[in-house]
């Protein structure tokens, strides 16, 4: 009998992913492009590979699958992704539909789903969050492309997903790059919420000279109370863990180097296309690129100045209430991109729908992302700092998130996410903010016009007279 998915790309993420499908029943075939990796993985999959078909040809692969074909691919992106449709697109028939399941430039997904218009074909770019076990036990996933090949999609996905109170924490989210565009966003507010957690574990550790098995600590006390989160669960037991050589914790021997793949990137190349603030994601992701300045740091330690000064370090409660805070702004502005996005494009996505994918099985997760999908359901069009329960939410809050901004600064110890995080706040709650000037300042060596609070019209000023 013939395979109702194929999974070709047999790396951490595809291979779990094949696994998920084969342990709900769902058979499947898989391929790889180094054919070596094939019995392996069937041998290794025991039991599992009862649902698991192995190819060795593309042609073999295709001639497996169930028509209308599903076939999932999980591969590097860019040119990889571009060369391997090439090579399946001869293979298949009206109807079938490929999946590109990586973290992708959503700008590529588009081309992709524009290419393949009228060819009777359907490509779909999907966000899959939740790194390998989730991949293997229940993903949070993000669905973009045609009603048609959601249709096809939606059997097969919603049994491997992780699930919500009972929900299935898969959707389809719009049409062409929605997905892709999705996912981009959700590992734009990770990276913030990453950096923000760095920034208060910075502090503690070179303002308070806590050891990280502490700092651990008290991040996991945290993840009791409303900041409980899996990124907040992770960081305790990554500050906690004892490397077995030295018996230092691990943590304190990791080169402060960062790395990234480009999707913190595309969200903020995307969100200045957009004319939105991602001020948190910028500062992440600024950081991580500062962090790979190794030698340039360290000389800068020993020549330039901090001007530092006394400052006592706020209570670990207050701290997690900053966190907390920044944690809410850095997803609200997350928010705001998907929203102009969706105008954008024409997308109608659904922000609660997204929030609720979110609650269970990607690497943002956490209490607030339900309390979020809650307050989306219930608000209108506004914006979501507009929706009254966030207000609710950042009153008792914001004083925390004052205190510590103002102390990492006067420390002269960097919190560049919270501290932006903070700013677009207060630039949004500005009545009467200070673009009065900036536009004087435009007319005054460009005449490029102003308009008036008392009059209609473009005006210039007779600057300097
Ligand atoms: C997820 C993660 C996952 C991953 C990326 C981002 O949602 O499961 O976001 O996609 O960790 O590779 O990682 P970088 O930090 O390498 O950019």
């Amino acid at each position: 009998s013939k395979a109702r998915i194929g999974v070709y790309g047999l790396g951490t993420m595809g291979s779990a992913l094949a696994l998920n499908f084969a342990s709900r029943g769902i058979p499947t075939a898989v391929c790889n492009r180094e054919i070596d990796w094939i019995a392996p993985f069937l041998q290794e999959a025991g039991p599992l590979a009862d649902h698991l078909s192995g190819a060795e040809t593309l042609q073999a692969f295709v001639a497996s699958l169930e028509t209308p074909r599903l076939i999932l691919m999980m591969i590097p992106s860019g040119a990889p992704i571009d060369a391997m449709i090439a090579q399946m697109q001869p293979l298949l028939d009206a109807g079938d539909t490929l999946i590109d399941a990586g973290n992708a430039d959503f700008n590529d997904t588009r081309r992709r789903s524009s290419d393949f218009a009228g060819t009777g074909l359907h490509f779909v770019g999907m966000g899959v969050s939740g790194g390998e076990e989730g991949a293997r036990t229940g993903p949070s996933m993000m669905v973009g492309g045609s009603e048609h090949s959601w249709a096809q999609l939606r059997p097969v996905l919603e049994p491997i997903a992780a699930e919500f109170q009972g929900l299935p924490c898969v959707a389809h989210v719009g049409p062409d790059g929605a997905g892709h565009f999705v996912k981009t966003v959700h590992n734009g507010i990770e990276y913030a919420d990453m950096q923000m957690i760095a920034e208060v574990y910075g502090l503690l550790r070179d303002h308070a000279g806590m050891p990280a098995a502490d700092i651990g600590a008290v991040l996991a006390g945290w993840n009791d109370g409303p900041l409980s989160s899996y990124l907040i669960e992770t960081t305790a037991k990554v500050l906690q863990t004892i490397d077995p050589e030295t018996g230092k914790p691990l943590v304190d021997l990791i080169q402060d180097q960062a790395g990234q793949k480009g999707t913190g990137r595309w969200t903020l190349i995307e969100a200045l296309k957009l004319g939105q603030s991602a001020s948190t994601i910028e500062a992440a992701v600024g950081a991580r690129a500062w962090s790979s300045a190794k030698e340039a740091r360290v000389a800068a330690a020993d020549v330039l100045p901090a001007g530092a000064l006394d400052v006592v370090l706020p209570a670990p409660d207050v701290l997690a209430q900053a966190l907390f805070a920044g944690r809410i702004l850095a997803h609200i502005q997350g928010f705001e991109i998907l929203r102009a996005a969706s105008a954008e494009f024409t997308w109608a996505l659904g922000l609660a729908e997204i929030a609720e994918i979110w609650r269970a099985g990607c690497i943002i997760r956490s209490s607030f992302l339900d309390d979020l999908a809650e307050m989306l359901r219930a608000s209108g069009s506004e914006p979501v700092l507009l929706v009254p329960a966030v207000g609710e939410l950042l009153t008792p809050i914001l004083p925390a998130l004052r205190q510590t901004v103002s102390a990492a600064m006067q420390a002269g110890l960097p919190m560049p996410a919270m501290a932006a995080a903070l700013s677009w706040y207060d630039s949004a709650r500005q009545a009467r903010g200070t673009a009065n000037l900036i536009q004087g300042q435009r007319d005054a060596f460009g005449a490029h016009g102003f308009r008036r609070v008392d009059h209609d019209g473009v005006h210039h000023g007779n600057w300097g007279a």
